[in-house]
C-alpha cells in the first residue's frame, strides 16, 4: 500500500492575467513533500517563491493543477474545511512577524487558541510555548513594539506552534534579524524539525538553506533543481 505524501503538487500553475499578457508565477510545478522533511526554497526575486508558499499555506488557490495536503485536494474542500486546515495543520512564520500590535506577547500566542476553542486559554499552553522559545512571563506582558526583532520572531514562532500544526511555512524568517539572532531562530527551527515538524522555508541566504535537507530551486515559476 502506498501512502500519499504530506503535500503534493501536480502540474500546478498560478497565472496572472495582465493586459500585457499572462504571467506564469508558477509554471506547471509538480512536487512532493513528505512528512518531517526540512525543505528550503530558493531562487531569484520574482521566481515564484512567495507564490508557491501562498499555495502551500492555502492563502491562494492554483489556477490549474492539483494541490493535495494530507491526501486531500484543497480545491475540493469547503471554505470551512480550508479554514480549519489553515488553523490546525499549518503554522506561518514571516519575515515581518505580523504580531498584533495592540495585544501583549502572551495574548498574541493565546489568540489562535481562542479562535479554535472560542474561549480564553486555561490549559497553560500559550505560556508553555512562550517558555519553549525563551520568552519569560515578564516579557510576555510586553507589546510587540516593546520587544526586539528576535524576541518578536520568537513570539511569532510560539503563536505558529500553539495549535500544534504539522507543517511550518517560513518565508524569510531570519530576513529582518542580525546573523546571531538569525542563528538562534534557526536553532529553534532545527529543534522543531527534530520533534517531527515538516518545515518549508524560503530564503535568499545559502547559510540558512544549509540547515535544510533538500533545496528546491525555482526559476521563472519552474522547479530548476532539487
Ligand atoms: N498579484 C499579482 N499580479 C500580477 N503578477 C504577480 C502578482 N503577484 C506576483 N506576481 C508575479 O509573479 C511572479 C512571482 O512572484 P513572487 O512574489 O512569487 O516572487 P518571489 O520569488 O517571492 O520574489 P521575491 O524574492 O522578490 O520575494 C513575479 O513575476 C511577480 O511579478
Ligand atoms: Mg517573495
Amino acid at each position: 500500500m502506498s501512502t500519499s505524501p504530506l503535500i503534493r503538487l501536480e502540474d500546478v500553475s498560478k497565472i496572472y492575467h495582465l493586459e500585457s499578457g499572462d504571467v506564469y508565477a508558477l509554471d506547471h510545478v509538480s512536487l512532493d513533500i513528505e512528512e518531517n522533511e526540512f525543505v528550503a526554497i530558493m531562487g531569484p526575486s520574482g521566481s515564484g517563491k512567495s507564490t508557491l508558499m501562498n499555495q502551500l499555506g492555502i492563502l491562494d488557490v492554483p489556477t490549474t493543477g492539483v494541490l493535495s495536503i494530507e491526501g486531500r485536494d484543497v480545491a475540493s474542500m469547503t471554505n470551512l474545511e480550508r479554514t480549519h486546515m489553515r488553523r490546525d495543520v499549518i503554522g506561518y512564520i514571516f519575515q515581518k512577524f505580523y504580531l498584533i500590535p495592540l495585544l501583549s506577547a502572551y495574548e498574541n500566542v493565546e489568540y489562535p487558541l481562542i479562535l479554535k476553542y472560542k474561549k480564553r486559554d486555561t490549559t497553560g499552553r500559550a505560556r508553555e510555548y512562550l517558555n519553549a522559545v525563551g520568552i519569560d512571563e515578564a516579557m510576555s506582558a510586553h507589546r510587540p513594539s516593546q520587544l526586539s526583532g528576535g524576541q518578536q520572531q520568537r513570539v511569532a514562532i510560539a503563536r505558529a506552534l500553539v495549535n500544534e500544526p504539522k507543517i511550518l511555512l517560513c518565508d524569510e524568517p531570519t530576513g529582518n534579524l542580525d546573523s546571531k539572532t538569525g542563528r538562534q531562530i534557526m536553532d529553534i527551527l532545527v529543534h522543531l524539525h527534530e520533534t517531527g515538524k515538516t518545515i518549508i522555508l524560503v530564503t535568499h541566504d545559502p547559510k540558512v538553506a544549509d540547515y535544510a535537507h533538500r533545496t528546491i530551486q525555482l526559476e521563472d515559476g519552474r522547479v530548476a533543481g532539487s
